[in-house]
Parts: C-alpha cells; sequence; structure tokens
C-alpha cells in the first residue's frame, strides 16, 4: 500500500468526494484528496466531485478551481443529498459537525469530520450512534496519528518496549493569542466552539495519550481558565469588545484504567511556543518523547540497553520500515503538516475499499469527548470526576 510509485487507476473503484470547509482544514483537506493517490499506491481513485462553504460563489468557484473540485455547492444539505458523491469531509468549526454529519450520514455518505468530534459529548454520541445504524464508514480527524512518528511511538509500545507505563505527560502549546487585541474568531464563542484550548488543541493530546498506550482515561481532576476575558470584536474597530466565552488555558491530571498517572496542559497563550504538540510517555523498561515541532523524529530511551549505552536516542522515523513507508520520500528527507492529513486519507479511504478497520473513527472521538467533558464538569464542580 505504500509503494512510493503508484499504479494504473484503471478497474479501482472510485470513491466521489464533497468538501464542506475552504479555510484552513478546508486547505489541507483538498490537498489531501488532490495528492493522496499521487503519491501513495492507494486500491481506490479518488474524484474531487464538489466544495460547498460559506462564502461567495465568486470566491469559492477560484478555491475549487486551485484545486481541482469539479463543482461547487453553497448549501451544505444539497451536497449531502447529490448523487454523485460518496464521502463528506467536514471541516468547519464544531456546532457544525453535528448537523452535517447527519445529513451525510442520512444519505448514506461515508464520512471524514474533523476534530473534535463534536461541541458536546451527547451531540458525539448521537453522531456515532447515527453513523453506525447507517453501516457508513467514518473518520474524526484526529491527524497527528497519521504522523509517521507517532504511530512509531504506538508500535514500541505494543512490541512491549516501554513496559509498564506509569506516567504519561503531554503539553500542547502554542501563542497566536497572547496579544490581547487579537480580535474574536468562533473559536472563542462556547456555542461555536464548544471549548477553548481544551477542545482545539488539547484533545489530539488526549487522543495521542489513547493511540500510543492503548489506555483509557479513568479519572480526571481539571482546571480551566481565561486570561484574556474580552477581545476586539473586529480587528478594525479595537474599542468594541465582546466576551470570550472559552477557557484559553485547559489542565487536567489523571489516572488510566491500569493504574498509570496523567498530567495534562493546552494553551494557546504560551509566547514563543507556536505549535509545540508533545506527549511523553515513561514506562519500566522505555520511555518515548515526541513533539509535532520535530515531526520526523521520536525519542525513545532504552533501559534494558546495556548502563553505559543508555540516553534519548533521536530516531529518524523515516525509513520504509517505520508506519507509513516514513513518508512518500527517501529515508532522511523528511515529511512535514500537510503529509498527515494525506496519510489520513490515503487510510481512511484504503479501509473503506478494502472493507478494513480504521482508527480513529467517530467511538474514538466520542472517547476523546467523554474527557473533555469531564475536564469541563471537574473544572466546574471542582472535585475529581470518574468517567
Ligand atoms: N486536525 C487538525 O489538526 C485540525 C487543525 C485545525 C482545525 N481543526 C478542526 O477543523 C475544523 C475547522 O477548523 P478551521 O480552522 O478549518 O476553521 P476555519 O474558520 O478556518 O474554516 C471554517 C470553514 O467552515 C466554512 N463554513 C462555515 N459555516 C458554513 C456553512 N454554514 N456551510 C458551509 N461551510 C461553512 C467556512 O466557509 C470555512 O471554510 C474545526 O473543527 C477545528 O477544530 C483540525
Amino acid at each position: 500500500m505504500y509503494k512510493k510509485e503508484t499504479t494504473s487507476g484503471a478497474n479501482k473503484p472510485t470513491i466521489r468526494v464533497g468538501l464542506i470547509g475552504h479555510q484552513f482544514m478546508g486547505l489541507a483537506h483538498s490537498n489531501a484528496f488532490r495528492n493522496a493517490s499521487i503519491w501513495y499506491d492507494m486500491p481506490c481513485t479518488i474524484e474531487m466531485a464538489a466544495v460547498c462553504a460559506k462564502d461567495s460563489e465568486e470566491n469559492l468557484q477560484a478555491f475549487a478551481d486551485k484545486f481541482g473540485w469539479q463543482s461547487i455547492e453553497t448549501d451544505y444539505n444539497k451536497l449531502c443529498a447529490r448523487d454523485d458523491i460518496d464521502l463528506i469531509s467536514v471541516a468547519t468549526p464544531g456546532f457544525l459537525h453535528k448537523p452535517m454529519v447527519l445529513a451525510a450520514v442520512q444519505h448514506g455518505k461515508h464520512v471524514l469530520c474533523e476534530k473534535p468530534l463534536a461541541n458536546t459529548l451527547d451531540d458525539a454520541v448521537e453522531m456515532a450512534r447515527a453513523a453506525e445504524k447507517k453501516g457508513i464508514r467514518h473518520c474524526c480527524g484526529y491527524s497527528y496519528r497519521s504522523t509517521p512518528s507517532q504511530a512509531l511511538a504506538k508500535q514500541l509500545v505494543d512490541e512491549g518496549k516501554i513496559g509498564r507505563i506509569f506516567h504519561v505527560h503531554a503539553r500542547y502549546a502554542q501563542d497566536w493569542i497572547v496579544d490581547p487585541d487579537f480580535a474574536m474568531v468562533w473559536r472563542f464563542d462556547k456555542k461555536l466552539a464548544g471549548s477553548g484550548s481544551l477542545g482545539d488543541i488539547c484533545a489530539h493530546s488526549i487522543d495521542a495519550a489513547r493511540f500510543i498506550t492503548g489506555m483509557e482515561f479513568k479519572e480526571i481532576v481539571g482546571h480551566l481558565k481565561t486570561m484574556v476575558p474580552e477581545r476586539p470584536l473586529n480587528a478594525e474597530n479595537p474599542e468594541k469588545k465582546g466576551t470570550v466565552t472559552v477557557d484559553d488555558v485547559a489542565q487536567f491530571l489523571c489516572i488510566f484504567d491500569n493504574g498509570a498517572t496523567g498530567c495534562f496542559e493546552a494553551t494557546r497563550l504560551a509566547t514563543g511556543r507556536k505549535n509545540n504538540n508533545c506527549i511523553e510517555i515513561n514506562g519500566d523498561k522505555g520511555s518515548l518523547y515526541w513533539d509535532f515541532e520535530d515531526q520526523n523524529y521520536l525519542y525513545f530511551y532504552d533501559r534494558t540497553a546495556p548502563t553505559q549505552q543508555q540516553g534519548f536516542a533521536r530516531i529518524n522515523a523515516t525509513d520504509t520500515v517505520h508506519p507509513y513507508s516514513g513518508g512518500p520520500w527517501p529515508v532522511g528527507h523528511g515529511i512535514g503538516y500537510a503529509d498527515c492529513f494525506v496519510i489520513e486519507v490515503v487510510n481512511f479511504l484504503t479501509a473503506i475499499t478494502e472493507g478494513k478497520a480504521y482508527h480513529p473513527d467517530f467511538h474514538d472521538g466520542v472517547a476523546v469527548q467523554k474527557v473533555l467533558d469531564a475536564v469541563e464538569q471537574s473544572a466546574t464542580k471542582k472535585k475529581w470526576i470518574t468517567l
């Protein structure tokens, strides 16, 4: 599957895709659907049938032309009802995930939905149930799983190289809203985003912990804090302020189902940190450290090695023996941010075509949502929550 060369599309089934969203994730998904079968040998071909977004037809057409989407729609219900589409990709703010996913599911489309799956646990559960009932295939966009180095971390845990896990320590730190004059966007409104740094970025760390270790969260005590409670309604008119209704900082301690402990922090106010998405796992045989800003590498400490050789090895995870063949380039040439979305699309569409299991799916999305919900409950009630 991860052959670097591609084979002819003859006799392969075609998956016809409709995308909703054309900004940050809309770009990432467009690039992924366009390039997946160019860079990887897939069992299906991909047709970029239509893109839908909240924009003028002129702007949307320009976006479609740029990426090769064959048509445009401005109403997502029409997009979901189209007979010439097999899969809907949802790349819109959280409050739109549920209505869009339910519309797609109602019409029997497979769905790739961005993370977090929904704005509330109840919504996420409803979406997963609807998808299962209809029998469609589903993917929740925890895209960092598709980084070869993070997948290698999981492989080493599965092979027993870390042994009994004692601790998980995760920090996802960015600094894009340090300026108090950074104006309001949907990410600062609880009704639209569900939560702040918690659902936006901590959700990725929660998914990474589940993915790499296979452990489930059992008990949680959390703390959420809004450090900049008001922001300009828009950049042109900075004196008019809006209220920030989500957390700027999310922190929690946890106990996993096997007794291991965890410490998680997510903030968008960590001056100097751009996309510092890190996780460290400590076991009795070894440790792992992964940092997305250094995404071609995984740090591995082997405690079973002779003492004089012990130390964190910096493994370049770009070899053909690494997950996803380390990416499309020769060893050591590395991959970038866009590549994990390409790998996500390759894996999901391959699983659909071959009828194989796929993760992260909506059930993984619900599992993360349970943790987000517990952190919010704990922060409000100021007590430990059992999941
Ligand atoms: N996987 C990741 O690493 C990652 C990274 C960033 C964002 N995300 C997630 O992706 C989702 C989208 O985030 P974003 O940063 O791309 O948002 P964005 O603000 O950049 O883009 C939102 C898009 O939604 C479209 N939209 C809004 N209302 C619509 C409607 N009624 N009908 C059709 N389209 C509509 C807009 O036109 C726009 O294209 C969020 O759930 C976010 O959490 C995931």
